[in-house]
């Protein structure tokens, strides 16, 4: 089996939904349930026996040793973090504490564990740590796309917290032998995103008639992968990445801002017309976000060349089939806004602190 934390996030559940469509291997689901984390992500599967979920803290390393020593997975892949750069600029301890500490916790007991596995397990044994491209800072309009050697120049406390705990990763293995992989990836989007990002949050003001606010000049870039594409690669790399490699993840994508909420607008004209005219008059330039790094761009050349991945899904065809699910999902996106799911986890868990059930 393996081990997943961070779960019930964005890239987390489609990820277990991904993993549980495609194969028979068990999957346990560690995670907080902090506001980005939602189990009703995973509703379809929360009655299937191959999956599990345990509620709790990746800085619990006393409940990372049971977790170990009692489901014995293959694999251990990282998800978990704080994840919105926003929410880091006003205040970064929650990013210091998940993403630097709790990546470490992971490290110390993925390795305490590993070094007492027999030899076969020991040698298959996989950490797979999911990173971001923004641990490489900012591009000018010029400048090559990140590869794996990029230096790292973080300029977001998130960026920074996410930089450290790569470096962390990247010690594991040069100091212990641990077999861990990184994967540093684009900007994505997609089902089950929390809507403070970007294309949710746009998606969902425009339905509402809401500004839709757009930072600055709205000319910085972004390198848009669809989730779906981003969990292909994460299998791929789990499965055939060399120990102690770094793994670029992105869609050839680049665009900016402003075309990305213009192309919403667009598909909303048509599915949703709006009676007050079109979606593009609710755009609201509004001042630019502190340290706003200008441009991501990923070269994927590596994760191509070696493991024969590529993204499938192009931004038009991937934000169509976004729209469309959020418009779909009514339901979801009202328990999202509401806050309703987390009335739902604090009179579920919060009298029962950590614990393991299937289904629970
Ligand atoms: P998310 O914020 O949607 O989900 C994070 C999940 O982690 C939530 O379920 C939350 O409850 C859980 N969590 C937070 N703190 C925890 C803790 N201390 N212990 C256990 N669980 C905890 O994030 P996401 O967008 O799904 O991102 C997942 C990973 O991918 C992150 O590491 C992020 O840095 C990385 N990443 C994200 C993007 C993106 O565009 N969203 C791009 C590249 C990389
Ligand atoms: P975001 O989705 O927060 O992702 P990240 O900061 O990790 O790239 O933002 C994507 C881009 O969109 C980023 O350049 C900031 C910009 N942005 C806006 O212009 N308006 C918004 O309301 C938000 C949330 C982001």
């Amino acid at each position: 089996m393996i081990l997943v934390t961070g779960g019930a996030g964005f890239i987390g559940s489609n990820f277990i939904l991904d993993w549980l469509a495609q194969s028979a291997e068990p999957v346990l689901n560690l995670d907080k349930l902090t506001y980005a984390g939602n189990p009703a992500n995973l509703a379809s599967v929360q009655d299937d026996p191959r999956y599990r979920f345990a509620h709790g803290d990746i800085c619990d390393r006393g409940l990372l040793e049971r977790l170990l020593a009692g489901q014995r997975p293959r694999a251990l892949l990282n998800f978990a973090a704080e994840s919105h750069v926003d929410r880091s600029l006003h205040g970064a301890d929650d990013f210091v504490r998940t993403n630097v500490v709790g990546t470490f916790s992971l490290l110390e007991e993925a390795r305490a564990y590993w070094q007492a596995l027999p030899a076969p397990e020991r040698e298959r044994f996989r950490f797979l740590h999911v990173s971001t491209d923004e641990v490489y800072g900012s591009l000018g309009p010029d400048d090559p796309a990140f590869t794996e050697t990029t230096a790292y120049a973080p300029n977001s406390p998130y960026a920074a917290s996410k930089a450290a705990s790569d470096h962390l990763v990247r010690a594991c293995h040069h100091s212990y032998g641990l077999p861990t992989l990184t994967t540093n990836c684009s900007n994505n989007y997609g089902a089950y995103q929390f809507p403070e990002k970007l294309i949710p949050l746009t998606i969902l003001n425009a339905l509402e008639g809401r500004p839709l606010p757009v930072y600055g000049d709205g000319r910085n870039v972004r390198d848009w992968l669809h989730v779906a594409d981003h969990c292909r690669a994460l299998r791929e790399v789990l499965e055939r990445g060399r120990p102690g490699e770094v793994y670029n993840v992105g869609g050839r994508s680049e665009l900016p801002n402003i075309e990305v909420v213009r192309a919403i607008c667009a598909l909303l004209d048509e599915l949703r017309p709006r009676t007050g005219g079109p979606h593009a008059a609710l755009i609201t330039f509004v001042k630019d976000r502190p340290g706003h790094d200008r441009r991501y761009a990923i070269d994927c050349g590596k994760i191509e060349r070696e493991l024969g991945w590529r993204a499938r899904e192009s931004f038009d065809s991937g934000l169509a089939r976004t729209v469309r699910w959020y418009l779909e999902h009514p339901e979801w996106v009202r328990a999202v806004q509401t806050g309703e799911y987390q009335q739902w986890i604090a009179a579920n868990y919060a009298q029962r602190g950590a614990e393991l059930g299937a289904n629970s």
